[in-house]
């Protein structure tokens, strides 16, 4: 079972389990900060019973919001990461439908946005599983695909060259 409520700073100091994790980022106290006051709507936790945080997501809110013309006033996820204990059990689509439902109803955004690594299979499946396309290709987005990193967290994936950005399409776009 689980319940799911706004993400609270406090889950910084319980969210190891979700975050011990080498494709889950890990940012500074200020980027979770800066989220959860600005965007709280889009920021959902999911726990259990036990209280236990079995994953969450973080999102804003972005783009031009009167530009008819251009349309990108958008819902962006910036995270969104389940504990391997409680994967393949729609908590992901769950926390993606939320912010999707968030971004077109409150605040009538066009569409929905993200980056993935290349390489991260699991989670392009997910994206597509849900209906998102390849949006654009971007190389070197994340730090960690400079050869010259020197992150040790994440040593497969520092060779990927390439990151794709999905975005929702055909029936998913959100209006
Ligand atoms: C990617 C991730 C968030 C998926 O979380 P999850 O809760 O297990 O995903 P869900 O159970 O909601 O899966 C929804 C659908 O995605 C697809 N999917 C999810 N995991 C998959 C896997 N291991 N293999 C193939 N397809 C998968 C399936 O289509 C699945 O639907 P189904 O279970 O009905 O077949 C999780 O694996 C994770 O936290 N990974 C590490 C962090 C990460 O990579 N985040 C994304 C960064 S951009």
């Amino acid at each position: 079972m689980a319940t799911q409520r706004e993400f609270s700073i406090f889950d910084l100091f319980k969210f190891a389990n979700v975050n011990l994790d080498p494709l889950t980022e890990t940012f500074d106290t200020n980027f979770y900060g800066t989220y959860v006051v600005t965007w709280p709507d889009c920021c959902q936790t999911v726990f259990n019973a036990m209280g236990t945080i079995q994953g969450y997501v973080l999102g804003k809110i972005e783009g031009r919001r009167d530009d008819d013309l251009a349309k990108n006033w958008h819902g962006h996820v910036s995270a969104v990461t389940v504990a391997p204990e409680f994967r393949r059990e729609g908590l992901a689509r769950k926390l993606m439908d939320i912010l999707e439902k968030i971004t077109s109803v409150i605040y009538n955004g066009f569409f929905v946005d993200l980056f993935v690594r290349a390489t991260n299979k699991v989670a392009i499946a997910l994206y597509k599983a849900l209906g998102y396309d390849v949006y654009r290709t971007v190389k070197g987005y994340y730090s960690s695909e400079n050869p010259k990193s020197s992150s040790s967290r994440d040593p497969i994936l520092t060779i990927a060259s390439l990151t794709y950005i999905f975005s929702s399409s055909g029936l998913k776009t959100l209006r």
